[in-house]
C-alpha cells in the first residue's frame, strides 16, 4: 500500500512543522504541485493527529511525523532557578510559571498505536530513536520509516535500528534540531557537506533539510547524493500554511535581522529568529526538554496572541528572506526548477 517519497514526481518535501504551520490544506497543495508532504504529529493527541491524516489519506502519497520521547530526567534545580529567572517576563501578562517538571511523552504510545491500526504510506522519527521492534511494527503494515539525524553517528544508529531512510538535517534548519541528544549543539556545517559525510557512513536513501533559500539549493543538496530535498521555512508564508500572524510577520520584520540557534524556549536547541527573550535569556537556559518547553509554553502562546515578537518563539531557517506569500504548489514548483 505504501509510497515511498522516493517514488514523488517532484524530489521536494515540505518538511514537518509542528504548532500550527503543517495543514491538511498545505499538504494537498504540495502534493497537487507533484511534491510530498508530511503532516505534524508533534504537540497533538493522537485523536486530533487522526482526523488530519483522514484529511490527507485520498492523496495516497504523504507522510507523518512523530517526535520520540525523550527520557532523560529534568534537572529540577536548573528548572526552578530559570523559572525565577524568566518569572519577570510572565508579569507582563498576569501569568504565574510553574516551574514543576512535566513528564510527557507526547503521547507517543497512542500515535503508535493508531499509525500501526491504521497505516500511512511512511512515519518520520524526531529527536532520537525508538525500541527497534516498533520501527519493525510500522513496517509490518507496509509503512516506509524514516529517522531524523544530524550527524554521521546518529545516521548508523538509524541505519542499525532498521529504518527505511533518514533526513538529514544541516543546523541551518528551522525550528528544532533532531539532534538525538538534547544537550549537544549541532556544529556548523553547510547540509550538503553534512549530506556527503553522512553518504559515506551509511548507505541510505536521504530527505536533506536545512538552510534551503531556492532551487539552487536543492541543485546542490541533490548533487550531494540526497534523493529529496525537504523545505520547512519557505512555506511558513505560504497561504494554506496555519502559521501564526505573528511569525509570519516576524519573518519580514526588518527589526529581526538574522537567526541563531537558541535553547531558551523549549531547552532543546532549536534556529529561531533572534529576539529580546533569546538576548536576555539564552546563557541560562537548562538543556531540560521537554520541561522548559512547558514552562515558557502558556507565555509563549500569550505573548503570541498578542503580537509581542520579543517573547516569542520565532522558527526559522538561514533561508527566512527568501520565504513568500502565494500558493504553496508555487514555492514547490519553483524549488524543483533547477533539478
Ligand atoms: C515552525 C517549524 C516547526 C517545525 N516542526 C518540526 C516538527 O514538528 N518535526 C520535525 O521533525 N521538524 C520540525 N521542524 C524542522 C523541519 O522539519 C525541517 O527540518 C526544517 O524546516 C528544514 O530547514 P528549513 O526551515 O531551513 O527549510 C520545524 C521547523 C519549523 C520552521
Amino acid at each position: 500500500m505504501s509510497e515511498a517519497l522516493w517514488d514523488s514526481p517532484l524530489p521536494i518535501v515540505a518538511a514537518p512543522m509542528a504548532g500550527g504551520p503543517s495543514t491538511p490544506a498545505l499538504a494537498v497543495a504540495v502534493a497537487s504541485a507533484g511534491g510530498f508532504p508530511f503532516l505534524a504529529g508533534g504537540y497533538v493527541r493522537a485523536e486530533a493527529l487522526a482526523a488530519a491524516i483522514e484529511r490527507v489519506r485520498d492523496l495516497g502519497r504523504f507522510g507523518v511525523n512523530v517526535f520520540v520521547p525523550t527520557t532523560a530526567p529534568a534537572d529540577e534545580r536548573a528548572l526552578r532557578a530559570y523559572s525565577v529567572r524568566i518569572q519577570p517576563e510572565a508579569d507582563r501578562y498576569g501569568l504565574r510559571l510553574n516551574p514543576r517538571p512535566v513528564v510527557d511523552d507526547d503521547h507517543w504510545s497512542e500515535k503508535l498505536e493508531l499509525l500501526i491500526a491504521h497505516p500511512v504510506p511512511v512515519v518520520s522519527l524526531t529527536f532520537g530513536l525508538p525500541d527497534p521492534g516498533d520501527i519493525a511494527a510500522l513496517q509490518h503494515v507496509g509503512t516506509h520509516v524514516l529517522a531524523s539525524v544530524t550527524s554521521p553517528e546518529e545516521a548508523r544508529a538509524a541505519h542499525q535500528a532498521g529504518v527505511d531512510g533518514l533526513v538529514v538535517q544541516g543546523p541551518d534548519a528551522g525550528g528544532h534540531s533532531a539532534t538525538h541528544d538534547p544537550t549537544r549543539v549541532p556544529e556548523p556545517i553547510r547540509t550538503e557537506d553534512l549530506v556527503a559525510r553522512v553518504r559515506a557512513a551509511v548507505e541510505l536513501p536521504m530527505v536533506a533539510c536545512g538552510g534551503v533559500d531556492g532551487p539552487d539549493a536543492v541543485a546542490r543538496l541533490l548533487a550531494a547524493g540526497a534523493q529529496s530535498v525537504a523545505a520547512g521555512t519557505l512555506l511558513l508564508r505560504t497561504d494554506e500554511a496555519g502559521t501564526s500572524a505573528t511569525h509570519r510577520d516576524a519573518l519580514t520584520d526588518p527589526a529581526l535581522t538574522e537567526t541563531v540557534m537558541t535553547r531558551s524556549f523549549t531547552g532543546r536547541p532549536a534556529r529561531a529568529l533572534r529576539n529580546g527573550f533569546i538576548d536576555r535569556h539564552e546563557a541560562h537556559a537548562p538543556t531540560s526538554y521537554p520541561a522548559v518547553h512547558h514552562l515558557t509554553r502558556d507565555l509563549r502562546r500569550t505573548a503570541g496572541e498578542a503580537g509581542d515578537t520579543d517573547l516569542v518563539h520565532l522558527w526559522a531557517g538561514t533561508g527566512y528572506r527568501s520565504a513568500h506569500t502565494g500558493p504553496a504548489a508555487d514555492v514547490i514548483r519553483w524549488l524543483a526548477e533547477a533539478s
